[in-house]
């Protein structure tokens, strides 16, 4: 008989009929007379009951049966008296695939902390949150290429080595063949990038964005979905060296077109958690409440289905930078009376703690702020009329802040070549993405969402390591 995944048989009502089942033991308990394994393969939160009958097995096999050995498991499909799962499978034969040495084992059958897992990430994929969390995260890739294909959007391969640094931070990864021991110099005794494998300097890209505006301004709609890497020094909860991107670019959209995209999207996307994983986020929910017992009532994060739910169904507010520095410059952070860093006015760049205090404690829902200087962001944002600010949006999140960066592009070639002569970027090695608005330049726009970001969301879990299966961040590149 061949293999039957354990969800399915969870779904099964065939009372009385042989299954095959394959995976790991999460834990053995019973009596001499009878034992009660639970199994799970990956494919539910929920654990398969396998009865054994002591006495018909092998005393030296089911010694073998620990935690995390891997077994094969003939048996009838039964009802099951247990309460939370309706069927069961009554063993006829067991086989052991792989021992698994308890006493060596790092996972015991009881709650580990998160930070004890990330010590040992190469076998979280084994724990029940990591299960959920890595399900939920298909389901989400899954969605965004669901949503985009749905809409005409075609989803573009943009390059991972890339010559140009896109948001011009300067927080790249260098990519080279040179021997470090020996690097060739020129004349200025600079390194000389010229011997390199490409002739010239590279990095691992921070953004598909540049390429995906070349394919936008001829496919009108398309989108990327990658990964990102940034040197930053940032070691946060929310900020990854290698991240996964996904960043629409439409041309004749302008920012108003660009904002009503980006909550659709999101709200697509959490659309689809709650009607596809429903059993993986109320575990989740469970796990984040047990954790909060100990919080004050106004420390606690709203209940993740309810949180969920009430992002979904109502609209995010939308003001601009400026409108909400006079908020930030009026108001007190209720439990220490001023923000860490404190807002200046025009021209402060916004913290975490201020987006954060703005969407949890000023509006209570997301925020999608627009109009931010010209001085605190990227080259490529469309200037608008004031000379001071650009048509930029960030879209906000409770518990996360910035989810979203994104903005109307800057079409016209004159005003894109000043401010690139203004930032001293190479408009000579750039001529590909000025190109862009010499031949047929339109009004265009899009955004980027950090991937992670909504998973940190969705999942409501609060370290950004522990969402990517293998997090990159600095003195952290296990594996
Ligand atoms: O705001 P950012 O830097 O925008 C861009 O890269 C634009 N090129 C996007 C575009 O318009 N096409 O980054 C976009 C998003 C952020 O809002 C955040 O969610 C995420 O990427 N992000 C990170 N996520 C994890 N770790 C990091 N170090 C991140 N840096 C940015
Ligand atoms: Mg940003």
């Amino acid at each position: 008989i061949r293999r039957t995944k354990v969800a399915d048989v969870l779904r099964q009502t065939e009372i009385g009929k042989e299954v095959n089942v394959k995976g790991w033991v999460r834990t053995r308990r019973g009596n001499k007379f009878v034992n009660f394994i639970a199994l799970n393969d990956g494919s539910s939160i929920h654990n398969l009951q396998i009865v054994a009958d002591v006495p018909k097995f092998d005393e030296e096999l089911i010694k073998r049966i620990t935690t995390g050995s891997a077994i094969s498991v003939n048996g009838i499909l039964s009802e099951s008296a247990g309460s939370g799962q309706k069927v069961e499978i009554q063993a006829v034969s067991i086989e052991v695939i792989g021992d698994c040495n308890a006493d060596e084992y790092p996972l015991q059958p009881k709650k580990h902390s998160l930070e004890f897992l990330r010590e040992i990430a190469h076998l979280r994929f084994r724990t029940n949150t990591f299960g959920a969390i890595t399900r939920i995260r298909h389901a989400m890739i899954f969605a965004v290429h669901n949503f985009f294909s749905q809409k005409g959007f075609y989803n573009i391969h943009t390059p991972i080595i890339t010559a140009s640094d896109a948001e011009g931070a300067g927080e790249m990864f260098r990519v080279t063949t040179l021997d470090v021991n020996n690097i060739p110099k020129n004349e200025e005794g600079a390194v000389d990038f010229s011997q390199d494998f490409f002739g010239k300097s590279t990095n691992l890209t921070v953004s598909g964005q540049l390429e995906g505006e070349l394919a936008a301004l001829a496919m009108s709609e398309i989108y990327t979905f990658g990964p990102t890497f940034r040197a930053e020094n940032s070691n946060t909860t929310r900020h990854l060296a290698e991240f996964w991107m996904i960043e629409p670019e439409m041309a004749f959209y302008d920012l108003n077109d660009n904002m009503d995209l980006a909550e659709e999207f999101t709200k697509y996307l959490m659309n689809y958690a709650l009607e596809n994983c429903m059993e993986d986020l109320e575990f989740l929910s469970k796990r984040l409440q047990e954790e909060e017992k100990g919080k004050k009532a106004e420390d606690r994060s709203m209940e993740l289905i309810e949180k969920l739910r009430f992002v979904v169904e109502n609209d995010y507010v939308r003001l601009t930078y400026s409108e909400a520095i006079d908020i930030l410059m009026n108001s007190k952070p209720q439990k220490k009376g001023k923000f860490q860093y404190p807002v200046n006015g025009f021209g402060s760049d916004l913290q975490a703690e201020h987006e954060r205090f703005l969407v949890e404690k000023h509006f209570k829902k997301p925020v999608i702020l627009t109009d931010y200087p010209m001085s605190i962001k990227a080259f490529y944002m469309k200037q608008s009329d004031d000379g001071k600010t650009v048509r930029a949006m960030d879209v906000l999140f409770p518990q996360i802040g910035e989810i979203i960066g994104g903005s109307q592009r800057e079409e016209s070639y004159d005003k894109l070549l000043e401010r690139m002569r203004a930032l001293h970027l190479p408009e000579k090695e750039m001529y590909w993405y000025l190109d862009t608005r010499r031949f047929g330049s339109v009004p265009h726009s899009g955004f980027g969402l950090g991937f992670e970001r909504l998973m940190l969301f969705v999942t409501g879990m609060t370290n950004i390591r522990d969402v990517i299966p293998f997090p990159r961040s600095p003195k952290n590149a296990e594996f």
